[in-house]
């Protein structure tokens, strides 16, 4: 049997399945896994951690990206109205407002970041780090986000381009900048690791990421890395759920998310590559988030040969991630507003990435004016918003979207539906069944936990 078609019938597709595979490893490589899956990586055993990563990819990941992309895929629906059609007259749609606040809160903390990389883009091509010593790309980064207007007008930017993209639709917009990006991103990152691991001295960055240390691996090990395949694969938002929607029945859903979980790994484990080296080649000490990318890389290209060169190339690719990332999570709500409401893309646009606009503009002034402001006791605006969103609201959707497949729609509707039009199944689909409905919503449970208990001590 299959289920029924949208009666939309000018509901886009992707051309083919590249498109939405390129789609949807742009929206998974982003600011997170390129500057958080390195550094964790290597303060957990590197190669120990790498492999355990993959064994909770394969747990976690992997069954709820799979999950998305079938129920989008059957519904041809948003995350609200997809269960509001598989589950009609029950209260399960509300997984799916959960996601969308969580896209809209996610997208507001993230342009103030993608605002600074464009930031350092332009920095970079003025040539802004030619000389800088470790102190000066401190003090630097510091007059940046704690001017209360500069980094606002760059999160603008940000934000307008993200829009300016998601305006033109599925196929114009979205996949057009995704195919011509993440190819540009692919050799963007080949050339940084080559130059990075041809340094003198690379071998200790190499080893910080892969040597395979058991030594490092604790507990806490574990939770990081659930946390990590949770984010850095985009799931529990709803995004791989409306990408799945566009897609086509001729493709198959297990071989294409087994297509975005290896190249999305590569590409974190590259970017670790093109990082960790040169920041230990030149003697500097490895660290992640905001410091090591703006306070670090900056230092380290002013004392390489071409310095100039290589921070212009990483700054773009860094600004190219965090773009594909934020288009996939403003078309959540997008496609909701045309699907449910029957808003013109143009409108939704403008209304959305207004809202998100404005609630942004609280995130990037708790650097500054707001930096005494808290939310969550203990936390500033910009930390309480990916607390909530990161933290709270995508694992509750993604533990509901599990519990969903698995339970309530049904592991034997979900596999079938994942082969679309071809006849054959996947392997192992019984062990799959069996990771969908237990292991998976247990994992799930126990990083929820874990974040929440280790975010109060
Ligand atoms: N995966 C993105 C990153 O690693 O930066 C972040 C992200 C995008 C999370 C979209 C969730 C999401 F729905």
């Amino acid at each position: 049997m299959r289920l029924a078609h949208s009666s939309k019938s000018s509901r886009e597709q992707w051309s083919g399945k590249l498109g939405f595979i390129l789609a949807s490893i742009g929206s998974a490589v982003g600011l997170g896994s390129i500057w958080r899956f390195p550094f964790i990586a290597g303060e957990n055993g590197g190669g120990a951690f790498v492999l355990i990563y993959l064994v909770c990819i394969l747990l976690l990941g992997l069954p709820v990206l799979l999950s998305e992309i079938v129920l989008g895929r059957t519904a041809l629906r948003n995350p609200v109205g997809t269960y509001r059609k598989l589950a009609p007259g029950t209260p399960w749609f509300l997984t799916g407002f959960i996601g969308m606040a969580a896209t809209i809160l996610i997208l507001s903390f993230y342009s103030t970041v993608g605002g600074w990389t464009l930031a350092y883009a332009q920095k970079a091509l003025t040539g802004s780090f030619s000389q800088i010593g470790i102190n000066q790309a401190e003090a630097g980064f510091g007059s940046l986000i704690g001017s209360p207007l500069q980094p606002i007008l760059w999160q603008a930017a940000f934000l307008i381009l993200t829009a300016g993209i998601c305006i033109f639709g599925l196929q114009k917009g979205i996949e057009r900048t995704t195919k011509f990006l993440m190819p540009l991103l692919g050799v963007l990152l080949i050339i940084l690791v080559v130059r990075s691991v041809t340094l003198p001295g690379a071998m200790e960055g190499i080893k910080f990421i892969l040597y395979p240390d058991w030594s490092h691996v604790t507990l806490t090990t574990f939770f990081e890395a659930l946390g990590m395949a949770f984010f850095s694969l985009s799931v529990g938002a709803g995004v791989m759920l409306t990408y799945g929607s566009y897609l086509s029945r001729k493709e198959s859903i297990p071989s294409a998310t087994g297509n975005i979980v290896v190249f999305s790994t590569l590409v974190s484990l590259a970017a670790g590559l093109a990082i960790f080296p040169a920041v230990f080649s030149l003697g500097y000490e490895p660290n992640t988030g905001p410091p090591l990318v703006f306070i670090t890389l900056p230092a380290v290209f002013a004392q390489l040969p071409m310095g100039g060169v290589f921070a212009i190339l990483f700054f773009l690719l860094l600004a190219v991630a965090a773009l594909t990332s934020a288009i996939s999570l403003l078309e959540v709500p997008l496609r909701y507003l045309e699907d449910e409401h029957s808003w013109s893309r143009k409108k939704s646009t403008f209304i959305v990435g207004g809202i998100i606009f404005f609630l942004g503009i609280f995130s990037t002034l708790s650097f500054n004016t707001l930096s005494g402001v808290q939310l969550i006791p203990g936390l500033p605006v910009f930390d309480s918003m990916d607390f909530i969103a990161s933290n709270v609201l995508l694992p509750t959707s993604g533990l509901l979207t599990i519990l969903f497949a698995g339970w309530k729609w049904g592991v034997a509707k979900l596999l079938r539906e994942s082969r679309g039009d071809h006849e054959a199944g996947f392997p192992l689909e019984t062990a799959w069944g069996f990771i969908i409905r237990w292991i998976a919503p247990v994992l799930i449970l126990a990083v929820f936990a874990f974040q929440v208990i280790s975010s109060f001590i």
